[in-house]
């Protein structure tokens, strides 16, 4: 058998199509974050709900789906504030119902794995985010006996970690990179054998669909920036009295 894995599409449909062009598979896993970010939310949800066997819910989907407004001028959230309200009018009822009602977690058997998916963590499946670590995700795995493999999202960051009985797969975003490579991010499974790829597609697309959205210029920057770049320029340092060489202005957390 052989599985796509995809993660955080965010609503970047071209990003979605090009992996679409590329593989032929047998059954689609979708670690969570269909909406937010891009402008082109209801076709991502709309694949999903006819193509992906198993999907679980992101913090953005839950966002979408349960009406917050998002506040914060700065990165990734700035950008999410900006283009939340763009994400309601695309979306009908029987796709914010989809969001509404997709798990937090999933056990599933596929192909002799006993598969865990989880969009953050299993202590927090939301919001907590950890990158590719042994360390954390041994810990946050302890409990669970029975897997073979983790499936997750969030960071945005591709990654397949061995922990010795078990493995971690985050196959990285579709639809917004932010670890330097631009390309479109998935995994494939088969046989067992999980595989990274990366796909170029036509980001000038997704470009042109916020163009159409009337987001102000600065929206309009960064989004170009993070899409063509893989990722955004860090936050502003602000000095302060215990640290006079300056702290990050936001935390990773909550903006994937
Ligand atoms: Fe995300």
């Amino acid at each position: 058998m052989r599985i796509l894995v995809v993660s955080d599409l965010h609503g970047n449909a071209p990003a979605l199509r090009a992996i679409l062009e590329r593989e032929r598979f047998d059954l689609a896993l979708n670690a969570g974050d269909l909406v937010d970010y891009g402008p082109f939310p209801a076709e991502c949800v709309r694949w999903s709900m006819s193509h992906c066997a198993y999907t679980v819910r992101g913090n953005h989907d839950h966002g979408v789906a349960q009406n917050v407004e998002v506040v914060g001028d700065h990165g990734y959230r700035y950008l999410t504030r900006i283009a939340r309200p763009f994400m309601w009018p695309d979306l009908g009822p029987r796709e914010r119902r989809y969001l509404l009602e997709l798990p937090l977690t999933l056990r599933i058997d596929l192909d002799g794995l006993r598969i865990l998916m989880v969009h953050g963590t299993p202590r927090d499946p939301l919001d907590e985010y950890v990158m590719g670590l042994v360390e954390p995700w041994t810990a946050r795995l302890r409990d669970y006996k029975d897997i073979d493999l983790a499936i997750v999202g969030h960071t945005h960051h591709q990654f397949l970690l061995d922990l010795g009985e078990k493995r971690v797969l985050n196959p990285g975003s579709v639809g917004q990179p932010r670890d330097g490579d631009p390309r479109a991010a998935y995994a494939i499974i088969e046989d067992g054998c999980i595989q990274l790829h990366r796909v170029e597609y036509p980001i000038e697309q997704t470009l042109a669909g916020y163009e159409a959205l009337g987001l102000p210029e600065k929206a309009n920057q960064l989004f170009r920036e993070s899409l063509t770049h893989g990722r955004l320029s860090p936050p502003p340092r602000v000095p302060t009295e215990s640290s006079p060489q300056a702290l990050p202005a936001m935390p990773p957390s909550g903006e994937s």
